[in-house]
C-alpha cells in the first residue's frame, strides 16, 4: 500500500517522538498505530473487529466505550467504559460563553468534570481563562488526564482536580476566586429507567442523584456561593422538568439574574438540553 507525502511524514515524525519518549519497542508500535489508524493492512482482522463492535453494541454496549473516542465541540475526546460520554447538549454552555464577558485570567471550576468535555471546550474557546476540570471517580480521572494530554498536541491547557465537590475543604484554596462555575452533574432521579446504555453500562454516579434527581446539584450551588467571586456565573445543566426547582435552589442562595436556557439545537434523542445560569450577589460573601 502506497503512502502520500503527508503520512510518510507523520509516520517519521511519530518515530522520532515515540524514541524520545522512551518507549521501549518503536518500530512495533509503530506498526500497530499506523495499522490501526492510517491503514489497515490485514482486511480480514479488520472485518471481525467490525462483527465484534456490532456485538457489542446489539449488547447496548454505548457506541463511544466501544470506539473509543467521541467528538465534542470539535474536541477529539477519548472515552471508555467507566466513564460519561459527553453529550452535544453540554455546548450549550459553549454558547453562552461566547457572549458572556469573562475577564483574562478568570478562574474557572469544571465541577462533575468526567473526561473534561466542558472544560477543555471552553479553554479550547478562552485560552485566557485559567480552567480547572473537577472530578471525584477514579476511572473518569483517569480519562480526564488523558484527555489533558492529548489536547496539549492541540494546544488546549487545563488542570485535574480529584475531588468530591461534597468535601468543601477540599476547596479552601478557591475560596471567593472563581468567576466562572460550570456543571453537568448526575441529575437522573433514582427511580428513573433509562436505556441500557445510560442505566446499566454507565456508572451510577455519573447519571443518577437522589430522589429527585437533584442531590447534586444542591451541593454544588452551595459550594459556589463559597467560591464564587462577587458577581460571578454559576451555569448548571439539569433536565427539562427540573427547571422551575433549579431555579428556586438559586434564588434560595441569593443567586441573581437567574435564567432557564433550553437550547433545541443541541438537543437530541437523550433529551432536551437545558440549563439554569445565576450570578452571585455583590453583598453574599458566605
Ligand atoms: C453527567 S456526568 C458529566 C461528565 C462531564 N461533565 C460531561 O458532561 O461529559 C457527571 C460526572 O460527575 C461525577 N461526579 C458524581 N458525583 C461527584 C462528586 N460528588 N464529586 C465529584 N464528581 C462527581 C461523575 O463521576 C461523572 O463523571
Amino acid at each position: 500500500m502506497s503512502l502520500g507525502k503527508q503520512e510518510q511524514e507523520a509516520i517519521a515524525l511519530a518515530r522520532v517522538q515515540l524514541e524520545a519518549a522512551g518507549v521501549w519497542d518503536p518500530d512495533n508500535d509503530l506498526d500497530s498505530l499506523v495499522d490501526r489508524f492510517i491503514v489497515r493492512a490485514d482486511k480480514q482482522r479488520a472485518l471481525d473487529e467490525f462483527r465484534l463492535a456490532v456485538s457489542e453494541r446489539c449488547n447496548r454496549i454505548p457506541l463511544g466505550h466501544i470506539v473509543g473516542t467521541v467528538a465534542f465541540d470539535d474536541l477529539p475526546l477519548v472515552v471508555g467504559s467507566g466513564v460519561f460520554i459527553p453529550r452535544p447538549h453540554s455546548t450549550v454552555i459553549h454558547k453562552w460563553l461566547d457572549d458572556a464577558r469573562l475577564a483574562t485570567g478568570t478562574c474557572v471550576l469544571d465541577l462533575c468534570a468526567g473526561s473534561g468535555a466542558i472544560g477543555l471546550a471552553i479553554a479550547r474557546r478562552r485560552p485566557d481563562l485559567r480552567v480547572t476540570c473537577v472530578e471525584f471517580e477514579d476511572v473518569a480521572v483517569h480519562y480526564l488526564k488523558r484527555n489533558i494530554a492529548r489536547l496539549a498536541t492541540h494546544d488546549v491547557h487545563v488542570n485535574a482536580m480529584q475531588a468530591d465537590i461534597r468535601e468543601t475543604p477540599a476547596f479552601a484554596g478557591f475560596k471567593h476566586q472563581v468567576g466562572l462555575i460550570v456543571a453537568n452533574p448526575p441529575y437522573v432521579p433514582r427511580q428513573t429507567q433509562l436505556q441500557p446504555e445510560w442505566g446499566s453500562h454507565h456508572p451510577s454516579a455519573a447519571v443518577y442523584s437522589g430522589a429527585d434527581g437533584l442531590d447534586l446539584t444542591r451541593h454544588i450551588i452551595a459550594l459556589a456561593t463559597t467560591l464564587l467571586t462577587p458577581e460571578g456565573w454559576l451555569v448548571i445543566e439539569h433536565g427539562e422538568d427540573q427547571a422551575f426547582a433549579v431555579r428556586e435552589l438559586f434564588q434560595q442562595h441569593h443567586l441573581l439574574d437567574v435564567s432557564t436556557v433550553i437550547d433545541r439545537e443541541s438537543s437530541d434523542t437523550t433529551g432536551t438540553s437545558v440549563m439554569t445560569v445565576g450570578r452571585l450577589s455583590n453583598a453574599v460573601q458566605a
